[in-house]
């Protein structure tokens, strides 16, 4: 691998800089990928492999980033499993038949991927021709928890009430579906990772939600078990947002690397963690909104906090938002990189 930064820092090894990549680099805020969003849906986009695989590889050429993130979602399995979903203009995800009874739950398939996303196995493949031993390609797929919310709510949500009451008042329909759904998300990764990804990430994105509590009840075991499933050899991402008060148990769960947002300092974060996993983050994304002399600020900031200990994948705390500037994307990248420079 010519850019192995990434994957070194994955491993706590040194790295001549931080390396950085950015949670959604692919999207909206790029101009290329709008030309392509126009004459196509996002779906389409995500099911036709030569598109994935263009738009997979707009952020490397526009923006320098240490490693590539296949363009998928944490959505794509739900199709295999019989849930039927569409993405309602501006309203995100919307889910046609939720998940809320004991009939629904028995009714969930696992996935076969190599039937059920095919086209992302050959966007994966597709990907790692054109990269050519360049920068390595992280796979990804939803947490169990994020996921069930997803199919239980039946889209976004804000307080989470239908996936909590099933949690809290059913709580052996809620390990039933658990331990499904964890099934499809170790398929779904294996496969990934049988198509050549050199590393996985697994996105928790709302399990923030929970206390500590619920979450080492109901949620923890299930992670684990994916992670512990999980072909061996490849630095795994275990990222959340909103469990700062609780990355202790979090970083139980497993994974090579523990991905924290920014309401917690990354110093006290890696503290807690422990200097035996790498960490990443965790600048704000808001911050990519504002001027350079501010964006170059806050990334010394977080510099300095990891301190140049091995371990430290610069990103920013959750994925880019829709409206950010180029340009200032472009600015981070450089300035992780320079800043960094180990003498
Ligand atoms: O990081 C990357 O560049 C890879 C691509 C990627 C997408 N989704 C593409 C996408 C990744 C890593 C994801 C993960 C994902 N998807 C998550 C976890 C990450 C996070 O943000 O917490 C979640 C919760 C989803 C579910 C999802 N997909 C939502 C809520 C939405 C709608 C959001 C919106 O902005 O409208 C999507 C759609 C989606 N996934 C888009 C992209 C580029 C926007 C599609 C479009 O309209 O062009």
């Amino acid at each position: 691998m010519k850019n192995d930064t990434f994957l070194r820092a994955c491993h706590r090894k040194e790295v001549p800089y931080t390396p950085v990549w950015l949670m959604r680099q692919a999207g909206r805020y790029m101009k290329e990928y709008m030309e392509i969003r126009k004459k196509h849906s996002f779906l389409e986009m995500c099911k036709t492999p030569e598109i994935a695989c263009k738009i997979t590889l707009q952020p490397v050429e526009r923006l320098g980033v240490d490693a590539a993130i296949i363009f998928a979602d944490i959505l794509l399995p739900l199709e295999g499993m019989g849930i039927r979903f569409e993405f309602a203009k501006n309203e995100g995800p919307v889910i046609e038949n939720p998940v809320r009874s004991k009939k629904d739950i028995e009714k969930i398939r696992v996935i076969e991927p190599e039937e059920d996303v095919p086209y992302l196995l050959e966007a994966i493949r597709l990907v790692k021709r054109e990269l050519n031993g360049r920068l390595p390609l992280i796979g990804f797929s939803g947490a169990p928890f994020t996921i069930a919310s997803y199919i239980i709510e039946g889209g976004g949500s804000k307080n989470y009430v239908h996936t909590k009451t099933l949690m809290y008042n059913e709580p052996e329909q809620w390990h039933i579906l658990m331990e499904r759904i964890a099934d499809v998300v170790i398929a779904y990764l294996n496969s990934q990772i049988s198509a050549g990804v050199d590393a996985v990430q697994i996105f928790d994105s709302w399990v923030g939600c929970l206390g500590p509590d619920d979450y080492r009840r109901f949620v923890l075991p299930y992670t684990r078990k994916v992670i512990n499933s999980l072909k061996k050899g490849i630095p795994v991402i275990n990222f959340s947002t909103n469990t700062g008060t609780y990355l202790d148990i979090i970083k139980t769960a497993g994974g090579d690397v523990v991905g924290v947002d920014w309401r917690v300092r990354l110093d006290r974060a890696w503290d807690t963690i422990g200097y035996d996993t790498a960490i990443q983050g965790n600048l704000d994304p808001v911050v990519l909104f504002g001027s350079a002399g501010t964006i170059k600020k806050r990334i010394k900031e977080i510099l300095d906090m990891a301190g140049g200990r091995p371990g430290h994948i610069f990103n920013l705390g959750h994925g880019i938002i829709v409206g950010t500037p180029v340009d200032n994307v472009r600015l981070l990248v450089d300035t992780v990189h320079e800043l960094s420079q180990r003498r």
